[in-house]
């Protein structure tokens, strides 16, 4: 739409532009550069590990909140973290606010197992991610268990319940459909509330 705008109203200018797009796709398919190299099969694997929203791409696994208690001391998320998720260098992992339930979202805090729009991003952050140092260590049931615990803590779900790659994407966050939402701009104020935190 933007495009068509403009190009009516700068058909030169498209023209030079889309003629320099052609231009450069076909020097893209020379082999004439000599700069880089294929990836590998191994190296494609271990960058193709994006989960998305609905979960499609998750691993066989499973997890509850209990086991991934015990995972967070094995790997020591609680010395970056802190003790169930407060209290530590790095970000909180838990709300701090008492009464966290009865805020609306965008007053909780920045935490991403309780604002992210869905729960399989808090997986696949913590599968990318997490611990720093040793990232993609994790095997997908410690990842599960971790995203399980995470979510419990935050009140998300109950400790009882075990996720895994048909549970997770169910997962209802307490963003809602929020995530996507435009908030009223006034000028000389924070341009989403809460934010920057
Ligand atoms: C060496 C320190 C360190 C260790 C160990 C560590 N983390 Fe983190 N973690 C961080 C830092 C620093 C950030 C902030 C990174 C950023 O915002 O880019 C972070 C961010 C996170 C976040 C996102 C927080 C948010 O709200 O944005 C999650 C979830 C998380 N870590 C989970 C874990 C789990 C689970 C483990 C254990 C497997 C772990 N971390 C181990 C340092 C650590």
């Amino acid at each position: 739409m933007a495009l068509r705008k403009f190009a009516m109203r700068t058909p030169g200018v498209v023209a030079i532009l889309l003629g320099s797009l052609v231009a450069g796709s076909a020097f893209a398919q020379s082999p004439t550069y000599g700069v880089g190299r294929t990836p590998t099969a191994d190296e494609l694997r271990r960058m193709d590990i994006s989960i998305g929203f609905a979960g499609e791409e998750l691993p066989p696994g499973r997890g509850s909140a209990k086991e991934g208690a015990q995972v967070y001391m094995q790997k020591a998320c609680v010395g970056c973290h802190g003790v169930t998720g407060i209290g530590g260098l790095a970000p909180i992992l838990r709300s701090k606010l008492e009464n966290a339930e009865t805020l609306p979202v965008w007053k909780k805090e920045r935490i991403l197992p309780l604002r992210a729009p869905s729960a399989t991003i808090v997986w696949d952050f913590i599968n990318r991610g997490m611990p720093v140092g040793l990232e993609g260590t994790l095997k997908p049931d410690e990842v599960y268990a971790l995203t399980a615990y995470l979510l419990f803590l935050n009140k998300v779900i109950p400790e009882d319940q075990v996720l895994d790659r048909v549970s997770l994407p169910k997962v209802k966050m307490p963003i809602g459909d929020q995530y996507g939402k435009l908030h009223e701009f006034k000028s000389n104020t924070p341009r989403l509330e809460g934010y920057p935190y």
